[in-house]
Parts: C-alpha cells; structure tokens; sequence
C-alpha cells in the first residue's frame, strides 16, 4: 500500500508541472517493460508500423545503437548531436548523470518530444533518473552497462553499440557510416588497445580506490586509498579507450551471459581506477571465443594530452586534419565551436538546427533536382517527406569510408588477435 502511494504521489507532484509532463506518464503506462526508467519519442501514429521499423534482412543496412552520455549543462550539446548522427533506423539513449537536475532531464525529454522527426520514428529516449557517477570510477563501467542492458531490452533489431559523449561529433553522415559498416561482419567490434606513453603510468592497477557513486545519490570524487593489492593472477589486464563500437553478441555476453568472468572482473574493478579504459578490452582478451573479434581502433578522432592525461578540446586549427583522418567520430569540443559549424556545413550538410539529410527524408522536388540545385536544396532542407529507411545512398565520403573498413578487416585477417600490450 504505502509503495503504491509514493508511486501514485509521486506521480501527481508531476501532473501539477503542467500538461506537458502528462506526456511522460503515458508513456510510462505504455511502456510497462521499462517502468519509470525512462521516457520516450513515442510516435503518434503519424506513420505505417511498415516505414518506422527497420526492415532486417542480408541486403538491409545495420542498425547502430548510441548511447549519449552527458552531466549537467550538457542537454543541448546532446540534443545537437542527436540531430547531427540521427538515422530513423538507429537507436539513441540519452543519459544525463545525477551531476544535473531532474528538471534538465524532464527538459531535455520534452525537447526530443517536440521534435517531428524523432516522435515520427520513436527511436530517441531519455533516461529518467540520473545515476551518480564518476568517469574515473566503476560508476562510469556501471552506467555504460546499463546504457547497454536498456538498449538490448527496447530493440532486438540493433547491430553495434556505440558509446559517445556531449563532447563527441560526427565526421560521417550516418548514410555514409551504415554504408561502410554494411561491409563489417556483425560480430566485429571496434575497440581501441592502447600502448600510448603516459598511459600505462596513469594505470595503477595494483592501488585502491573507493567510488562513492555506486551508493551515494550525488556525483561524488573518488577516493584513493594508501593501501595496495597484489596483481591478479587469474587473468591479465588489458586497456585503452574508453569510447568503444561493440557488437551485440559481445554486448550480450556481458550482460547476459552465462560465462561468470565479465561478472567477476567488475567486482575486482569495483576498486581500480578508471577501469572503463579496462573493462571491455579485458574482456576481450581473457575469452577465447571473442578474442578474435576485434578490430584495433575505435574509428574516433582525438589529441591526447600526456601532461594532464585527457583528450584536448578540438578547435578549428585542427579542421583539416580531422576530416581528412580515417575516424568517423571526434571529440572532444566545446558547446558551440565554430568548427562543429563547419563540420555541419562541409561533411554533414545539415542545416542549422535540423537533421542530417539522408535517403530517408525526402524533399519534394529533390529528385529531378540536378547536382548543384540538389546541394542548394540540401542546405534548407527540412523532409516534407518521409523516404525510406531502409535505403541509404552514400555520398564520395561513404564510398572512401567503404574501402577504409574493407582495408581494416583485412588486415585484421592477418593478426586476428590484438591483445599484446597488458598493463
Ligand atoms: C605501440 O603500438 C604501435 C602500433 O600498434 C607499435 O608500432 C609500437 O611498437 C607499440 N609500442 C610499444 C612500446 O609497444
Ligand atoms: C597539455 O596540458 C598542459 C596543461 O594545460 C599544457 O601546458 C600543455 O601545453 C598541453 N600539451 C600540449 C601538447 O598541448
Ligand atoms: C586551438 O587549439 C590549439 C591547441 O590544440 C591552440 O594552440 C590554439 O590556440 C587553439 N585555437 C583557437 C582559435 O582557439
Ligand atoms: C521528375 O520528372 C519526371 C519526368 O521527367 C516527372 O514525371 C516527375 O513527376 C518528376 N518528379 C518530381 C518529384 O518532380
Ligand atoms: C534557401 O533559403 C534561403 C533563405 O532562407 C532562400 O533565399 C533560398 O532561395 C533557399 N534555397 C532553396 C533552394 O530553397
Ligand atoms: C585467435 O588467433 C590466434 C592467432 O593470432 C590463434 O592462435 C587462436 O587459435 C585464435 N583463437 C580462436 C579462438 O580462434
């Protein structure tokens, strides 16, 4: 009874914000699986199940799962770069950390509501509660995880997941992207096993810290204690980037499987520091079925700093060689650089404040259009409308992209196992 009273009070402080959260609670009634864990772009019917859900067959692009992690100030970087990667054939999970409030979170789900396109395909979702978290911590490893396990939960249809942060952009359209990894067996996994100087120094391996965040509600520092460990000696650790594409199998083996290890590793971790630079890639190397399914690089682009120990914000003098790198994803930039700008305006096309263009979004008139009238119609685009979502077109980009994935999967054929450098 006193339950179901919180629960329903809790509930009527929201009906009194105004009519707007109403749309929340629906969609929390019609979304018994997930409870309250979080609210969606429920679409209204405005298209046939038949155009909203990917078609999945040999011949069909893949489909991508992101999940965007943020704290607090960071809603419109995230909304930005949802348009910016947005495909009706992807998933994306919004996550804002307990760092911001619970009104930054209702405002931020209610912006993707807004959105025609988003609530047209409802594939956009926010998180309702905002978990603490450090980046440094095993909070970060158990948000990720989570992200994953509520992905795996609301689309059978996914192929990869891909982790990105506010502070990530695109330097790929997703027609381009879906294009080259048409050409990526399913069970490959993108993943980068670093040996960078200063890195391995940072890695403490055998010191203990304590991540306050897995019980307390606020994002709290991680402690580091004066004690230390012996090393294991049941497996070795490995590590690297902690921004990763990984494939579903490899995702459900970590969440679900019945393999203990991966449920292991993450209590020994419960007291290492930074260990998402050291979960998956341990992971990896320590199960012989996944062993070999990696490729070693994590397609981002970013300049990393040995002195302070984290990736420099990007700015326009790096442009040029941003885009002409190999990497489909760059971070990390500040809220409103002019680069990403450019980016929107030289890469993606994308107009000021809408979605990339792409097969899936028509506009009237754009298909007798000539080349040059069809860049000029581009650049105002809004889809009068809808396309279809199983068909992408790549541009000279998505072509390039195309031949730099078969290049890297070849190449993996000759070194198959990529786990040599543990901390
Ligand atoms: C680091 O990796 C690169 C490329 O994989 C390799 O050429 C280099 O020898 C490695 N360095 C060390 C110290 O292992
Ligand atoms: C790294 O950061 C430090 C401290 O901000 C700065 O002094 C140094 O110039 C940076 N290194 C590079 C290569 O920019
Ligand atoms: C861009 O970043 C570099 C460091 O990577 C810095 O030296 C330069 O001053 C920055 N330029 C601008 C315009 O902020
Ligand atoms: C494109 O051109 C063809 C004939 O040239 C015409 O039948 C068709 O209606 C045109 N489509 C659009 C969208 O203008
Ligand atoms: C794009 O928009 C601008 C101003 O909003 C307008 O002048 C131009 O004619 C439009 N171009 C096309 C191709 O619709
Ligand atoms: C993985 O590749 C290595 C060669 O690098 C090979 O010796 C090993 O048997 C492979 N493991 C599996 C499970 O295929």
């Amino acid at each position: 009874m006193s339950r179901l009273y919180s629960w329903v009070s809790g509930y009527h402080c929201l009906w009194i914000l105004g009519i707007s959260t109403t749309l929340a609670v629906v969609v929390a009634f019609s979304r018994p699986y997930f409870g309250d864990e979080f609210s969606d772009a429920t679409s209204f019917d405005e298209l046939p199940i038949s155009m909203r859900i990917p078609s999945k067959g040999p011949d069909d692009p893949p489909v991508l799962a992101y999940s965007i992690s943020g704290s607090h100030g960071d809603s419109r970087r995230m909304l930005r770069l949802v348009k910016a990667i947005y495909h009706p054939r992807n998933q994306y999970l919004l996550l804002l950390d307990a760092g911001s409030s619970d009104y930054e979170r209702r405002e931020l789900a209610l912006s993707v509501q807004s959105e025609r396109v988003f609530k047209a395909f409802g594939n956009v979702n926010v998180v309702r509660r905002g978990s603490a978290l450090d980046p440094k911590g095993p909070s970060a490893v158990a948000s990720t995880l989570h992200a994953a396990a509520l992905l795996l939960k609301m689309s059978a249809d996914w192929d990869w997941f891909v982790t990105l942060s506010a502070a990530d952009y695109p330097l790929a359209t997703q027609d381009d992207l879906l294009h080259a990894f048409s050409f990526v067996p399913r069970d490959l996994n993108f993943i980068d096993y670093t040996n960078k100087t200063g890195w391995k120094e940072r890695q403490k391996i055998d010191e203990f810290i304590l991540d306050p965040n897995l019980f307390f509600k606020k994002n709290t520092p991680i402690f580091y204690a004066t004690a230390t460990r012996a090393t294991p000696d049941t497996f070795k650790i490995f590590g690297g980037s902690p921004w990763v594409i990984l494939s579903r199998v490899f995702m459900e083996h970590c969440i679900q499987g019945w393999d203990n290890f991966p449920r292991k590793l993450l209590m020994y971790f419960t007291n290492v520091a930074f260990p998402l630079e050291l979960y998956f890639q341990t992971v990896f190397c320590n199960t012989p079925e996944f062993q070999n399914t990696t490729v070693d690089n994590n397609l981002r682009y970013s300049i990393w700093n040995t002195t302070l120990g984290e990736a420099m914000d990007l700015n326009i003098s790096n442009y040029n060689e941003m885009v002409s790198s190999e990497a489909v994803f760059a971070r990390t930039f500040k809220e409103g650089d002019v680069v990403l700008s450019e980016i929107d305006k030289n890469v993606l096309n994308r107009p000021l404040d809408g979605v990339v263009p792409g097969q899936w979004c028509l506009h009237l008139g754009i298909l007798n259009a000539s080349l040059e009238e069809r860049s000029a119609i581009d650049r105002n685009y809004s889809c009068s409308s809808w396309g279809d979502i199983n068909s992408i077109k790549p541009g000279s980009n998505g072509l390039k992209l195309g031949t730099f994935f078969s290049k890297l999967i070849d190449e993996r054929k000759l070194r198959p196992n990529q786990c040599h450098n543990s901390v």
